[in-house]
């Protein structure tokens, strides 16, 4: 029996041992945004799931970029040697796993809490701080009214990327995903919703996608051709109005052009109080349509959680890649269970042997 889930996959320049991929996740759990024991332990035990790809959390190319006190970045000299640290011990353990990067700025979604200490904007007394976006409108009730960039802000932003992708390059990192999506930066620069600017990033489509794809352009001009360079985008914002999936091929296709190697096609996140119509790979359809379309490499996330389920939307040729985010967290060997129910062999560390397959009657 074949199994297309593990079957390797190219990105780039990057030989992926399968397609099976482990959806960056913040862990909100980073000092001034370094990568602690936490992310040494998550990381390295999830170098062990089976999965071929790891997403490393979205990690803010500046430190008003990041969510929250907690999240990681790439923005100083102890960020860079703590990130490098974690994945040195993550890859020594991990076998045939390979990690990325997700490079991140929070825009107006930036100075809050932890989703378990609620989620909302800081308030006085928590250090927050000025968020920034597109331009001047707040995310919901009690949200920041963040300032809205100047172009020579904007520029700065740009840098902040390059910056933070060569320090990604230096910690060893093999795969730079964008985070274009989830009502992040990037994405109030393309959403309709968000985006007033009167200059020529707001507006029409094509201003829209101006600031986005000068990351995406400086990020690839600044990374080795053995570093692949992905994005991931929001395909819809679920609003009238808003962000939609015509506009995402298109601003995929100009990404495209660019070099990207990869698009992962999640949804939502510009607006609080906006829920999706959420059930089992909803958002699978919009994988179906990028690549049918682009031709990019295209990953498919969101509600998949049964091997069986993951499979055919690759047999079908929906997505050429599956991500899983919670299934993980629920249990960081899902990729051995996927291998077992597909028939497929995948690498585990020789000391569990006693656990796996025949070994198990062995004792
Ligand atoms: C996320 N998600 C997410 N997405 C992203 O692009 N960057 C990130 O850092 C995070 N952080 C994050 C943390 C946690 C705890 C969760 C649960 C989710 C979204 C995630 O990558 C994924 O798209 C969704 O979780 C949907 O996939 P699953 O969980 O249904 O497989």
């Amino acid at each position: 029996m074949t199994s297309r889930l593990f079957d390797p996959i190219r990105i780039g320049e990057v030989e992926l041992p399968n397609r099976l991929a482990v959806a960056p996740m913040c862990q909100y759990s980073a000092s001034d945004g370094s990568a602690n024991d936490w992310h040494l332990q998550h990381l390295s035990q999830l170098a062990y799931s089976g999965a071929g790809l790891v997403m490393v959390e979205a990690t803010a190319v500046e430190r008003r970029g990041r969510i929250t006190h907690g999240c990681v970045g790439l923005y100083t000299d102890e960020n860079e040697a703590a990130l490098r640290r974690v994945l040195d011990a993550a890859r020594r353990l991990g076998g045939a796993t390979r990690f990325g990067v997700q490079l991140a700025h929070a825009g107006r979604k930036a100075s809050s809490r932890k989703p378990w200490d609620g989620g909302a904007a800081l308030t006085e007394g928590e250090d927050p701080w000025q968020t920034v976006s597109s331009s001047a409108v707040a995310f919901g009730e009690d949200w920041h009214v963040p300032h809205a960039l100047t172009k020579e802000e904007i520029a700065q932003t740009v840098a902040a990327f390059v910056q933070a992708a060569h320090r990604a390059v230096r910690a060893g990192f093999e795969v730079i995903e964008i985070h274009s999506a989830h009502g992040y930066l990037m994405h109030e620069f393309l959403s309709p919703l968000v985006n007033a600017r009167k200059d020529e990033y707001g507006g029409s489509f094509e201003n829209r996608i101006r600031f986005p794809l000068e990351v995406i352009r400086a990020v690839r001009a600044a990374v080795p051709s053995h570093v692949a360079v992905g994005l991931r985008v929001s395909a819809t914002d679920w609003v009238e109005g808003g962000w939609d999936l015509t506009q995402t091929i298109a601003y995929v296709r100009e990404a495209k052009k660019l070099g990207i190697a990869y698009v992962c096609a999640s949804s939502g996140g510009i607006r609080a109080h906006v829920m999706p119509p959420v059930a089992p790979g909803f958002q699978v359809d919009f994988a179906a349509e990028i690549k049918a379309s682009t031709g990019v490499v295209t990953r498919a996330v969101g509600l998949i959680t049964d091997p069986k389920q993951a499979e055919q939307i690759l047999e079908e040729g929906r997505a050429d890649m599956i991500a899983l985010g919670r299934a993980f967290l629920d249990d960081p060997r899902w990729g051995w269970h996927a291998a077992d129910v597909l028939g497929a062999k995948t690498h585990f560390p020789p000391q569990y042997h006693m656990a796996r397959g025949s070994n198990w009657r062995k004792f």
